[in-house]
């Protein structure tokens, strides 16, 4: 939206994310996005071969990532990693891979049925570097320069205050330390009978 939004429709848009992750972490991403997720998003999106062949299904099945955050930078063995967003949890396992057991990887997301979803599916690798959390990208429970990576994978984009989600991720890295983001941006305006709708946010 261009202007301003009203109260009521950041409520509005507020609810309408949560009922769209509830279902999600009840129903799996499957039909619910208009972009490929699961298996088939992550190997268009070129997620290392290893993971693509070792993950569970069940894991796998669960992405609903827009982009790969691992193309735009390495992570180091060691490295402490944190996911915004990190919905069922597939990045942040597969950060957990990436850096090994000498890192550490802390996914955090809105809504608790998606963080519950990630604890299944944690469960699955049985990895003890990795834990979930509740939280919001705009307030992170986190104290400063605490992170060698944030990565987050279609999530800015359904945050209501960009600019403080990004003054966030930027606090919580360590000096030196990476932000890699994979989002969707609008590149033209919308249509004026689709511009400003409340709905265009959890489609
Ligand atoms: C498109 S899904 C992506 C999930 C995951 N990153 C992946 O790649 O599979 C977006 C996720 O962002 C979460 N989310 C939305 N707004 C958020 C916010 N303000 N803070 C933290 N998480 C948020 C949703 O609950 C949802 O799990």
């Amino acid at each position: 939206m261009s202007r301003e939004m009203t109260e009521t429709e950041i409520q509005q848009v507020q609810q309408g994310i949560k009922a769209k992750y509830d279902r999600v972490a009840a129903a799996g991403a499957g039909g619910n996005f208009q972009y490929p997720t699961g298996k088939t998003g992550m190997e268009l999106q070129g997620y290392p071969p290893e993971v693509l062949k070792n993950f569970p299904p069940e894991v796998l099945a669960a992405f609903c990532g827009v982009g790969n955050p691992f193309s735009l930078e390495p992570l180091n063995p060691g490295d402490a990693v944190l996911d915004i967003g990190c919905g069922a949890g597939v990045d942040s396992l597969v950060a957990a891979h990436l850096v090994g057991a000498g890192g550490k990887v802390v996914g955090l997301d809105v809504t608790a049925a998606m963080v519950e979803r990630a604890r299944a599916n944690l469960a699955r690798l049985g990895l003890a570097h990795v834990k979930f959390q509740v939280g919001e990208a705009e307030a992170l429970p986190f104290p400063e320069a605490s992170f060698d990576a944030v990565i987050s994978n279609g999530v800015f984009n359904l945050t209501l205050n960009k600019e403080k989600a990004l003054h966030e991720a930027h606090r919580v890295l360590k000096p030196g330390g990476r932000l890699m983001l994979a989002d969707m941006v609008l590149v033209a305006a919308l249509p004026p009978d689709q511009a400003g709708k409340v709905e265009n946010w959890f489609q």
